[in-house]
């Protein structure tokens, strides 16, 4: 949301939390700078490409994995938006990269609302370019962290009196690439429930997540890069993923749980993904609704 003297609303500050925001440390990897790296961006420091560098060494396909994975959110959005969903609530937003979230929603869904948020203080930096709204519609970004879903779902901006958005309305649920980073003692099924439990019917999950199924050694090896840096990575395989779904009691739009390089792009007037092997992309994609 933009104020009358231009700047965004919510700043860094999680009023009535306990939680603190990271401070920027540019002496340490972190994984957004290491995606933007991936992806062929310029925001990242030398820790940051260092690692990614090594990253790359054991998994060669791991550029492939953020493409991939960006297709996949892009289709996955436009078609909840192209359902009628209006309302996307993006976790693990990352350093802007266009098409962002709200380019695509309001692309279909000029009045749609879009709440981002990401727990490095680093997004924070960048969130200013994702601050063009249609003037129908409406971008927040606050700083929030999924392990503590409260700090979202309890920021200012979603408890006052003109909240981001309407939780008496379904809301799209965008975990892109972020769960992996919730490790089992983080608790992913509590930290799931806590977000869609606030949801009404009707309200939907947009996941993907890495695995190691297709590509054992290499994913392998990366997660094992990622912990010696203090980064927590965990892959899930299908299994693990039906098992989170089936828990909320949410269903799996088709086609289910499939690799993200696989996703076609339905109703989308985009290409094809490009031709990116499972062992490559090593990640899965799914759409689940709360019925
Ligand atoms: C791999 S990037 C994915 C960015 C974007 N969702 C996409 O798929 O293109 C993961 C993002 O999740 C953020 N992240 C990781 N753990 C988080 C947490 N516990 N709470 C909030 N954000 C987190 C990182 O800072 C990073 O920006």
């Amino acid at each position: 949301m933009t104020t009358e003297s231009g700047e965004t609303a919510w700043l860094s500050t999680v009023a009535g939390t306990s939680w603190t925001p990271p401070e920027i440390d540019f002496t340490k990897p972190q994984t957004a700078r290491m995606y933007d790296y991936y992806l062929g961006g310029k925001d990242h420091y030398a820790p940051d490409r260092e690692t990614a560098e090594r990253v790359v060494g054991v998994w060669p396909g791991v550029g492939k994995f953020a493409r991939a994975n960006r297709h996949f959110m892009h289709l996955a959005v436009e078609r909840l938006a192209d359902l009628g969903v209006d309302q996307f609530l993006d976790v693990g937003t990352g350093i802007p990269t266009s098409p962002n979230v709200h380019e695509i929603a309001q692309a279909v869904r000029p009045a749609a609302r879009i709440l981002y948020t990401d727990h490095d203080p680093v997004v924070l930096a960048h969130a200013r370019a994702l601050m063009n709204s249609t003037a129908a519609g409406r971008i927040d970004y606050i700083q929030g962290d999924l392990r503590r879903p409260e700090t979202i779902l309890g920021h200012p901006c979603m408890t006052g009196s003109d909240p981001a958005l309407d939780l008496a309305r379904p809301v799209a649920v965008n975990l892109v690439a972020i769960m992996h980073f919730i490790t089992p003692e983080d608790d992913p099924g509590r930290v799931l429930g806590a977000l869609m439990d606030a949801l009404p019917a009707g309200s939907h999950l947009i996941l993907s997540h890495i695995t190691a199924e297709f590509a054992p050694a290499e994913v392998e090896a990366a997660a094992r890069l990622y912990h010696r840096q203090g980064l927590p990575a965990h892959a899930r395989d299908e299994r693990e993923l039906a098992g989170l779904v089936d828990a909320l009691g949410l269903e799996l739009l088709p086609p289910g749980i499939l690799p993200v390089n696989r996703w076609s792009p339905g109703t989308s007037q985009e290409p094809p993904a490009p031709l990116y092997t499972d062992a490559e992309a090593s990640c899965l994609g799914l759409i689940a609704r709360k019925p």
